[in-house]
């Protein structure tokens, strides 16, 4: 691994995790044989329990119980689902370079706080993006530099690399750049080239890429940056099952970084925070069957985006024109008014109209840097593309 000479992942770890003695939780050691160390429930699920009451008044319990062991703690380490996750993304060197959290938003949350020291470091944004990086920022007082991706011409929605390097480099309180590819709420696909003078420009600390929508980019577009985890030791790739695989109740994000890494995340995280349930779907869901099935969900909802909602959209008055380049399951459509000039006003009549009257919910994105009269879309089933197209033309044939 060409590891940048300028990268010390001791640099950029707190010292009070850099010294951690991890819990050590009874899972950690043992998960077979008759295990009597967790305080768990030897009876079993005590729902599915039938108690019988004797002659006497005593009373006797016997549980059936079921292949999912849900009396006892899970994996902490959910080794079953890594294992899958790296038949998802071959390029992953191994199970030590993967991290599971509840969610990507756990993972979020979990990085800043191994990295950043309250009061005094930061991280770097890139707006318009997701909100959650600035929100937990906030949460752990860490502070929050904004270098905001380029917002007009044929490079809208890409970084402006160059004032990305400048600033990260120039300040060591820095510890975390957030990058969102294909970005949320822009639907675009980074630049490669652009990431990888990122990771290659002398910044000593940790680039994490946000991979929340990779399954819906084209192929023409490019690919996961996942296999930057073989290459480069300052860069962590987040996925989530919440998005291609339509799992976002199970709560389950995706980390890939390098070993290191993912053993400091592995420290810092709750013993059993992932549910045996939550494990169980994950693990079936990235059989080599749960994968296929994601990408043909993923290649329909993108014609659906490609073939009907784009063109529908861009059919209709008052839109001005769907902007980035759509690399996700949404569209983001810029409503004008009768001179072409973006109007908030109407996308937000649209949106509230919506909501409130027609049992239609998008998100408004208005106030977002470039997103000016922005709605954004979420492709959803071809009935639901056409019910909200039906609906935004006639309320758009309503405006002057
Ligand atoms: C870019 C991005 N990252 C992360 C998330 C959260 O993912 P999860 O459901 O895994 O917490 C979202 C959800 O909308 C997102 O848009």
């Amino acid at each position: 691994m060409p590891a940048p000479s300028s990268f010390d992942i001791k640099r950029i770890i707190r010292p009070n995790i850099l010294k951690l003695e991890p819990y050590r939780c009874a899972r950690d050691d043992y998960n077979e044989g008759i295990l009597l160390d967790a305080n768990e429930n030897s009876y079993g699920p005590a729902h599915q329990a039938s108690i019988t009451q004797d002659l006497n008044g005593a009373s006797s319990i016997s549980v059936q119980i079921d292949g999912q062991q849900l009396h006892r703690y899970p994996d902490p380490m959910g080794r079953r689902v890594k294992q899958r996750v790296l038949q998802l993304r071959p390029s992953v060197p191994s199970m030590d370079n993967v991290f599971l959290g509840v969610g990507s938003d756990e993972i979020i949350d979990l990085l800043v706080r191994i990295t950043c020291q309250p009061g005094r470091d930061a991280i770097l944004v890139t707006p318009p993006t997701y909100g959650m990086y600035k929100v937990v920022a906030a949460i752990n007082d860490v502070g929050v530099v904004k270098v905001p991706l380029v917002v007009e011409g044929e490079r809208t929605f890409q970084l402006d690399v160059d004032a990305v390097i400048e600033r990260a480099t120039s300040d060591d309180a820095i510890k975390l750049v957030w990058l969102c590819s294909p970005g949320n709420p822009t639907g675009t696909h980074l630049d490669e080239a652009d990431v990888r003078r990122l990771l290659e420009s002398g910044y000593r600390g940790l680039v994490v890429i946000d991979e929340a929508y990779v399954d819906f980019v084209r192929p023409e577009r490019g690919e996961s940056f996942a296999k930057l985890v073989a290459e480069y030791p300052n860069v962590f790739v987040m996925q989530t099952m919440s998005k291609s695989f339509g799992l976002a109740g199970i709560r389950m994000g995706i980390g890939l970084g390098s070993a290191e890494l993912v053993q400091f995340l592995n420290n810092a995280k709750a013993p059993y925070s992932l549910s045996t349930l939550a494990l169980d779907v994950a693990h079936d869901a990235l059989s080599d069957q749960g994968i296929g099935n994601m990408r043909q969900v993923a290649a329909s909802l993108c014609a659906q985006r490609d073939e009907f909602l784009i063109p529908q959209l861009r059919a209709l008055p008052h839109v001005g024109e769907i902007v980035g380049s759509n690399d996700a399951n949404f569209v983001m459509c810029r409503f004008v008014d009768g001179s072409g000039r973006a109007s908030n006003e109407i996308a937000k009549r649209l949106y509230t109209e919506m909501a409130e009257n027609r049992g239609l919910v998008v998100r408004y994105r208005g106030g977002d840097h470039g997103c000016e009269g922005c709605l954004r879309i979420t492709v959803g089933t071809p009935d639901e593309n056409r019910a909200v197209i039906d609906t935004m033309r006639a309320l758009l044939n309503a405006e002057p």
